[in-house]
């Protein structure tokens, strides 16, 4: 019923536009008066962490995109590699994990079978593992060594929505919580990242006021296509994985993200006349990464594609080669994957409404999938 729904027609709508208070929420009584991080539930002892020289993130859908988006900054900011690997495939091969591996799973539910198999081994063999996960005291929270929550509130609709933006948020905590502790390069600019993630709530009620409704008029109107690209760059190219998703997920439509440079290494091939493409361009204040994006677009208009492209506030440079333009608040690159996302939600959530869908609950899918 509507009550329970937050006045909004399905809970897809209500998780996507609670997603400012789930980011809001999941940074909330982090930061002392001090600026510093203080992460009281991380159990797994400072010298540990110190000496941890891999992360490996396991996961599977939509949270192992959050960790691909994760591994761009916690390399930039705490300068250890950072491995993602869908967790079905990390149980059953033979993945190198010692004591100095922090293996960091993420789920929303804590409960999906393969993330739970692929915690057992890593702790098998030694690596201490940290749960990102929505759900109190679920299994993955209990059998994990220490858990940082994300404050997402329950989700409902069975595609994830409000607990990626969540679970990037945690993984930023987990990543400057990290460089602040080994103090390296980075650790004087961690009060400052935590102030521009402390203006992303605000920056994505910005999106949905402001774009959600044309994109949704967007995606009914391109609710006959039958095919869609998504094409990103950087922390772009998860996101285009996401999109993607969301479209496969709610929609039922064909749909693939790819990085925007692989494109002429094969993808471009599928490009034909009318095919839409969402293209995910970078901040112009990163301009060798925004050119290789605007060329992509060239590229693919120029052979037909309609290009729906996600960019900056006054980034003009699009402009020529867009069919359609979306856009968000200028902000860090690092930042961007919570904004960009946002339409990429709206746009399959509406395309598949107007197919007449049920959203909340797609065919053949499990909120918590606890089989392997
Ligand atoms: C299922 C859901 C997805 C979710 C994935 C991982 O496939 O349909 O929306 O991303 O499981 O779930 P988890 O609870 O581990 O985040």
């Amino acid at each position: 019923s509507a009550a329970v729904k937050g006045g909004y027609e399905t809970f897809m709508d209500k998780e996507i536009h609670e997603q400012p208070t789930a980011v809001a929420d999941t940074l909330l009584g982090r930061v002392d008066e001090h600026g510093e991080l203080q992460l009281d539930e991380m159990r797994i002892e400072p010298a540990v962490l110190r000496s941890v020289d891999k992360i490996i993130v396991v996961a599977c859908g939509t949270a192992a995109y959050a960790g691909h988006v994760a591994k761009y900054a916690i390399e930039h900011w705490c300068r250890v590699p950072v491995e993602v690997e869908l967790a079905h495939e990390f149980r059953y091969r033979d993945p190198v994990v010692s004591e100095k591996t922090l293996t960091v799973a993420i789920s929303q539910s804590g409960e999906t079978m393969d993330t739970i198999q692929a915690v057992r081994h890593a702790r098998e063999q030694g690596s201490k593992v940290l749960a990102i996960v929505n759900t109190y005291g679920s299994t993955i929270a209990r059998e994990a060594d220490a858990v940082l929550y994300t404050h997402a509130g329950p989700e409902v609709a069975v595609a994830s929505t409000k607990a990626f933006l969540a679970q990037i948020t945690a993984c930023y905590l987990l990543g400057l919580y990290l460089a602040q502790l080994r103090g390296n390069k980075w650790a004087d600019e961690v009060t400052d990242y935590l102030e521009r993630l402390a203006a992303m709530p605000a920056a994505i009620q910005r999106v949905l006021d402001e774009q959600a409704p044309q994109v949704r008029d967007l995606g009914a109107r391109l609710a006959q296509e039958s095919s869609f690209l998504f094409l990103g760059r950087h922390v772009g190219f998860p996101v285009a994985l996401e999109g993607a998703l969301k479209l496969k997920e709610l929609a039922y439509v064909h749909a693939e993200g790819f990085a925007a440079g692989e494109l002429k290494h094969g993808p471009i091939a599928l490009v034909e006349e009318g095919l839409p493409v969402f293209v995910i361009v970078p901040t112009p204040r990163r301009p060798v990464l925004h050119g290789k994006v605007i060329s992509n677009i060239q590229e693919i208009r120029a052979r037909g594609a309609r290009t729906i492209v996600i960019a900056e506030e006054g980034d003009s440079a699009v402009e020529p080669f867009a069919d359609h333009i979306i856009r968000v608040p200028a902000t860090p690159t690092l930042m961007m994957p919570l904004l960009t996302v946002v339409p990429l939600q709206v746009f399959a959530a509406a395309l598949a409404q107007a197919k007449g869908l049920d959203v909340d609950q797609p065919r053949n899918l499990a909120k918590s999938v606890t089989v392997e």
